[in-house]
């Protein structure tokens, strides 16, 4: 088994390298992101909860979150890995998620955190939100997601980098050069 963070604040293109990683890894797609989404767009209980944080770029709290990629992972005994998007996003969720997964003997292998400065996130995130239909890609909240980023996510990268789990891979240039670099990552770290 091989389970992978993608780490890197709002627009530094977590969804759009998971794609690539997923076709050429075979590994199980969890982002945290699209599922409270959908849960908000089925307004379930745990949707219509969620949405008063994230339409305000707040963090839905841990223990939601963590429930939901501990009932993913039951549902999947079968994945030959799980490629983490979005989560976890707090220290509290890394060490729930440690926790989950030394319960499978299947520890996180590698965090690959993407590297893209302020200015870009802004530009991309704006871009996007012309379409999207997103009601967090508006100037205001995607400020908030930013400075929320910088509280209470990057800490996270600290606790992958004492398990010495943590690489960077530069997340401006073209789709497919940011997926080489973290190809090889990937394969290093398999070999
Ligand atoms: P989530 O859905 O995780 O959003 P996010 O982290 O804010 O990040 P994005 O999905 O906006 O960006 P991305 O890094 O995936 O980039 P993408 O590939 O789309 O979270 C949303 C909300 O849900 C949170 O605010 C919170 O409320 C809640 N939530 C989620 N997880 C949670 C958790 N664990 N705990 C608590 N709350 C949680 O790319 C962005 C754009 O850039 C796209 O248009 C793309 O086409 C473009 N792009 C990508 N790569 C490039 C490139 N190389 N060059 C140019 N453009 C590019
Ligand atoms: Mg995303």
């Amino acid at each position: 088994m091989f389970n992978l963070v993608l780490f890197g604040p709002p627009g530094s293109g977590k969804g759009t390298q998971s794609e690539n990683i997923i076709s050429k890894f075979g590994l199980l797609h969890v982002s945290t992101g699209d599922l409270l989404r959908a849960e908000k767009k089925a307004e379930t209980p745990l949707g219509l909860e969620a949405k008063r944080f994230m339409d305000n770029g707040e963090l839905v709290p841990d223990e939601v979150v963590i429930g939901m990629i501990s009932s993913k992972i039951d549902a999947n005994p079968d994945a030959k890995g799980f490629i983490f998007d979005g989560f976890p996003r707090t220290v509290a969720q890394a060490e729930a998620l440690d926790k989950l997964l030394s319960f499978k003997n299947n520890p996180i292998n590698l965090v690959v955190s993407l590297q893209v400065k302020e200015e870009e996130l802004i530009k991309r995130l704006l871009e996007r939100g012309k379409e999207s239909g997103r009601v967090d890609d508006n100037e205001e909240v995607i400020t908030k997601r930013i400075k929320v980023y910088h509280r209470e996510t990057s800490p996270v990268a600290e606790f992958y980098k004492e398990q010495e789990k943590l690489v960077t891979v530069e997340g401006i240039g073209s789709i497919t050069d940011i997926f080489d670099a973290i190809s090889s990552k990937i394969e290093f770290s398999l070999a």
